[in-house]
This record gives C-alpha cells, sequence and structure tokens, in this order.
C-alpha cells in the first residue's frame, strides 16, 4: 500500500489551549479513511494544517512523500478538500463553476472536466444553475471541484453535515468511486461511527486531542462483537422459544428486556446459522415477530465508551 498522507507528532496550541497532542497517522491511496471523534476532538484543527488553512508549529506532515514544511505549495498541489463551505456562483450552473476553477489549475481541461463531472453523479444536471441544486448536489459539485486537479489526496471535513439519506447515500457511493478509480487517498471526517461503517476502509478514533486508535472497520467490528454474532428475536411465546433454542443449538440465549426478547449469541465459528434458529421455531408453532441483528449498534457504543475514557467528551 501506498502511503499517501503521513502525519506525525503532530501538536498544536491555540491560544493557551493545547488541542492536539502528539497526533499521528497515515492514510494510503486507494482507500477511504475515516477520521472519527465526538465533537472537539481536534478533527477540524487536524484538517486545517493538513489542507495549509492552520500553521503546522510542531510535527512532520508530508503528502506523498513531499514534506509540507519545507515544500508547502508542491504538497499542496496534492491535496483537495473541502472544510468549510466550498465557493460556488450560484447564478452560474454547475459547469460554468467547474470551468472558472479549472482556469487556476494546471492541466485540468473539458475532458477532465466532464469526467469529474460524470465521477460525481451530476452529468444530467451539470448545466443547471447552482441556485437550482439541493444541498446534496452543491456538496457533489464541491467534491467534483476539489478533485479536478487529480490530488492524492482528498479531503472532507464532516461532508454529509445536513445531508439527508438519499444525499449521504449518494455522496458515499462517489466518495467511494474516487477512491478506487481515481486511486485517490479519500479522508472523511465524522462523528459517527454508523456513517464510517459503511464508507470507510479503516477508522481513526481521535478525542480530546489524542489519536486513541486506528483500524481496519472489521477490527472494530470484532472487538465490539466478541467472536459471536448477537441477534434480538422477538416470538409470540419468549420463554419456550429461548427453552427450545437452548435445547437444540449449541449457542447461548437468554431473555432480556423483561422477557420482550431473546438474546442469542452464535459463536463465529459456529456451523449455526441464524436461518436454522428461525425454521426450528417456525416447525415448533412459535411464531416469530422479528429477528434483528444487534449490529450497528454495539458499534457505536464501543466507539462512545473508547472515547469517553479517554476524558469524557460527550456525544450529543
Ligand atoms: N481558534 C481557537 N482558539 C481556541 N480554541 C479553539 C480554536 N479553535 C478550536 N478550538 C478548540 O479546539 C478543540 C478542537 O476543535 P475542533 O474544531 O478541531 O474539533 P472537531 O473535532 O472538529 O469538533 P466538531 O465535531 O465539533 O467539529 C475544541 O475544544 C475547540 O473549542
Ligand atoms: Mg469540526
Amino acid at each position: 500500500m501506498e502511503t499517501a498522507l503521513k502525519i506525525e507528532h503532530l501538536n498544536k496550541t491555540l491560544g493557551k489551549k493545547q488541542i492536539l497532542h502528539d497526533v499521528s497517522f497515515e492514510t494510503y491511496k486507494g482507500e477511504v479513511f475515516g477520521f472519527l471523534g465526538p465533537n472537539g476532538a481536534g478533527k477540524t484543527t487536524t484538517i486545517k494544517i493538513a489542507v495549509g488553512m492552520l500553521f503546522l508549529d510542531e510535527g512532520e506532515i508530508s503528502i506523498c512523500g513531499v514534506d509540507i514544511k519545507k515544500n508547502f505549495e508542491d504538497a499542496m498541489s496534492l491535496v483537495g478538500g473541502i472544510v468549510e463551505n466550498p465557493e460556488m456562483y450560484k447564478e452560474l450552473s454547475g459547469m460554468d463553476n467547474l470551468k472558472q476553477y479549472a482556469r487556476m489549475r494546471k492541466g485540468v481541461d473539458q475532458e477532465r472536466i466532464d469526467r469529474v463531472v460524470e465521477i460525481v453523479g451530476l452529468s444530467n444536471r451539470i448545466n443547471d444553475k447552482v441556485k437550482k441544486y439541493s444541498l446534496g448536489m452543491r456538496q457533489r459539485l464541491g467534491v467534483a471541484q476539489a478533485i479536478l486537479h487529480r490530488p492524492e489526496v482528498l479531503i472532507l471535513d464532516e461532508p454529509t453535515n445536513g445531508l439527508d439519506p438519499a444525499g449521504i447515500k449518494g455522496l458515499r457511493n462517489v466518495l467511494i468511486r474516487i477512491a478506487h478509480e481515481e486511486n485517490c487517498s479519500v479522508i472523511v471526517s465524522s462523528h459517527l461511527m454508523s456513517e464510517m461503517e459503511l464508507m470507510c476502509d479503516r477508522v481513526g478514533i481521535i478525542a480530546n486531542g489524542k489519536m486513541l486508535a486506528i483500524k481496519q472497520i472489521d477490527e472494530f467490528k470484532e472487538e465490539a462483537f466478541g467472536n459471536s454474532l448477537k441477534y434480538s428475536v422477538v416470538t409470540a411465546d419468549n420463554d419456550k422459544a429461548m427453552q427450545l433454542i437452548t435445547s437444540k443449538f449449541d449457542v447461548e440465549a437468554k431473555l432480556s428486556g423483561d422477557g420482550i426478547k431473546v438474546e442469542v449469541s452464535i459463536p463465529k465459528e459456529s456451523d449455526v446459522k441464524i436461518s436454522g434458529i428461525n425454521r426450528a421455531l417456525i416447525e415448533d408453532g412459535i411464531d416469530i415477530e422479528t429477528v434483528v441483528q444487534e449490529e450497528s449498534r454495539s458499534l457505536e457504543d464501543a466507539f462512545i465508551q473508547l472515547t469517553a475514557q479517554e476524558g469524557g467528551n460527550q456525544i450529543a
């Protein structure tokens, strides 16, 4: 894997307060990296330093080996980013906005503009005025602007803020495409693990200005769920269901929530499948109301627990 952004021992003090404490991490080309942390953790501060909006006073940052202290302009030419709202001319079309922007960048021809428009999924609306765009479309036009010059690293600070679920999904797919098709290192900050889970290959967790963990999303899952898959099963007769499950299958099952559901825990290496348990319940005449895998919630819980340990930053 090729390193794209490399941050080493970053410290930052604003006013009298030390905001970042020895922050280090690296990202790779072709991956989506999630920069996850509760409000006030230091995400925006770190990102602003990496995109050159805040001064780097202690630590090292390089982009594809180019040091931002020694070679600021060259390093910045390898980065695209959206930290605050991207500037756009609302009276102009999306295309005219991109053409304006392309003039300020080297080597961006019409072919590149058309390609980028296709990647961000705006081909059929690109000639409409930006004032007619939804927030999700504006955000994708911002991403188009940010990648016109083929950056090696694309950094977006909380890009899904304010978007509805369809907008979030659209943006997510665009970012995954950019990572894969442009071999770009895409970095996205967020305060929601559930959002990172769907989009990122790896996640770095920051709280109170310190990096707490950097892992593959699957590793977080394994830790959060342990070595078993957990399900909540609600049936017409939970008592009977629980007894049937524990007598027929080598899994753990217990009543919870005052008996309103059965919690079933199936070891990962087990041959038992939830579908098999389903079938057995039905065959025994127990009506099933719902079966829910307790996944994303406990991943979010694991994140909250991890960040709360680090000085009690609260998550709204
Ligand atoms: N100019 C400044 N002067 C002093 N403190 C600042 C300044 N800018 C930010 N901070 C503080 O730095 C800490 C980190 O802020 P930062 O904006 O980087 O967090 P964040 O992770 O982006 O949070 P959020 O999820 O709310 O966007 C916060 O405690 C904030 O109050
Ligand atoms: Mg922020």
